[in-house]
């Protein structure tokens, strides 16, 4: 049996398989709240035998979506359609997390303020953010937090931070977004430090057993940007407030397009697993069953991400699991298809 459906244990979680649906905005929320489609999209993978679903990048304040149609978790009455999908995708043998998320300078939500470390746009098709004070920052770790009780009352196994590709809590991470001179800019110490705040408040409310993944750009790719190298520094000097587990990706941080390839983002999970002894989900491009093996079976990282090989179809691990002559559990309706 390849690998790629071995289990994976990480606090009380216990995954059927290695293959992580990576989060993708859906763009179709109203007001915040999950539509049919959510449930629909996300029970259809669990279907088709994803292990871990990771829920869309879901604003934990409503300036800090992406855009007016992105989920959203500042309210309580999200919670209910949350419920649903939690319940739809755990019936149909997947377990589920959400990617709580603030947009920060990269926020197209017009009807409010967008924020960030420091004044500075992403490029001229975006606003200039309003700099965070003191009581901004305060004001949006405890978002972070009550948005953890919250995804806790919805019934997800799992919470996802997203600190990656340029969005609020990776702005401060990076130097190039990050020109601060008081404690949370600056030093590789105070540029982690939100983030170190946030983990911190989340750890206060969400239950010990579950886990805490954080997703990180690895590589600005710009010569004065972070390296997988500052990010795995970084990670080192806060894991003990609550991380089990690294989402490893990239760029988004300036206006730049790096040169993607299958597997393209693996050397900056290794490198994050080597110095931080955690363990990776690493992805990017991945299509082909034989590459997601390839990098289990080396040891290159713990689990893989699947991003839009899983929107143009739903049953990649079913089908997966055909090409790697494999013979996996299919759900009962659908077995007089499987051979
Ligand atoms: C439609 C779409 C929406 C995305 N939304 C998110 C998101 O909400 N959060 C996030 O961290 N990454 C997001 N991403 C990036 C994916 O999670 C993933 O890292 C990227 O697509 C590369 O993996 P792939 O080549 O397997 O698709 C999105 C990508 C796509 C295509």
């Amino acid at each position: 049996m390849s690998k790629l459906w071995s289990d994976y244990q990480c606090k009380d979680l216990t995954l059927k398989n290695r293959i992580v649906m990576a989060p993708m905005c859906m763009f179709c929320a109203k007001d915040g709240t999950a539509q049919d489609w959510h449930l629909i999209h996300y029970a259809s993978r669990a279907v088709g035998g994803v292990g871990l679903i990771l829920v869309e990048a879901t604003g934990v304040e409503s300036r800090g979506r992406i855009t007016d149609q992105d989920l959203g978790i500042w309210r309580d009455d999200h919670i209910d359609m949350l419920k649903k999908i939690v319940s739809a995708c755990k019936q149909n043998g997947a377990k589920i997390g959400i990617q709580l998320a603030h947009a920060g300078r990269k926020s197209d939500v017009l009807s409010e303020d967008s924020i960030a470390p420091s004044q500075i746009a992403f490029s001229d098709a975006y606003r200039t953010p309003k700099k965070m004070t003191i009581q901004d920052i305060k004001t949006v770790v405890k978002a972070f937090r009550d948005a953890a009780k919250r995804a806790d009352m919805a019934g997800f196994d799992v919470i996802e931070l997203h600190a990656a590709h340029g969005y609020l809590i990776s702005e401060y991470l990076s130097p190039l977004t990050n020109h601060r001179t008081d404690e949370y800019g600056g030093t590789i110490e105070n540029r982690v430090r939100f983030l170190k705040e946030i983990l911190q408040e989340i750890s206060s409310v969400w239950p010990q057993n579950k886990p805490i993944i954080v997703r990180v750009s690895a590589e600005d790719y710009a010569e004065d940007g972070n390296h997988a190298q500052d990010l795995a520094t970084m990670l080192s000097l806060i894991k003990a407030d609550g991380i089990d587990l690294v989402n490893v990706s990239s760029g988004g941080v300036v206006n730049v397009n790096p040169k993607a390839y299958p597997g393209y983002q693996v050397k900056f999970a290794e490198i994050i697993r080597e110095t931080t002894s955690l363990p990776v989900i690493t992805g990017g491009l991945i299509s082909s069953p034989q590459l997601a093996e390839e990098i289990l079976h080396n040891d290159r990282a713990d689990l893989v991400f699947i991003g839009r090989e899983l929107l143009r179809d739903p049953y990649w691990p079913l089908h997966a699991a055909k090409e790697l002559k494999d013979d996996i559990v299919w759900p009962k309706q659908y077995e007089r298809s499987k051979n």
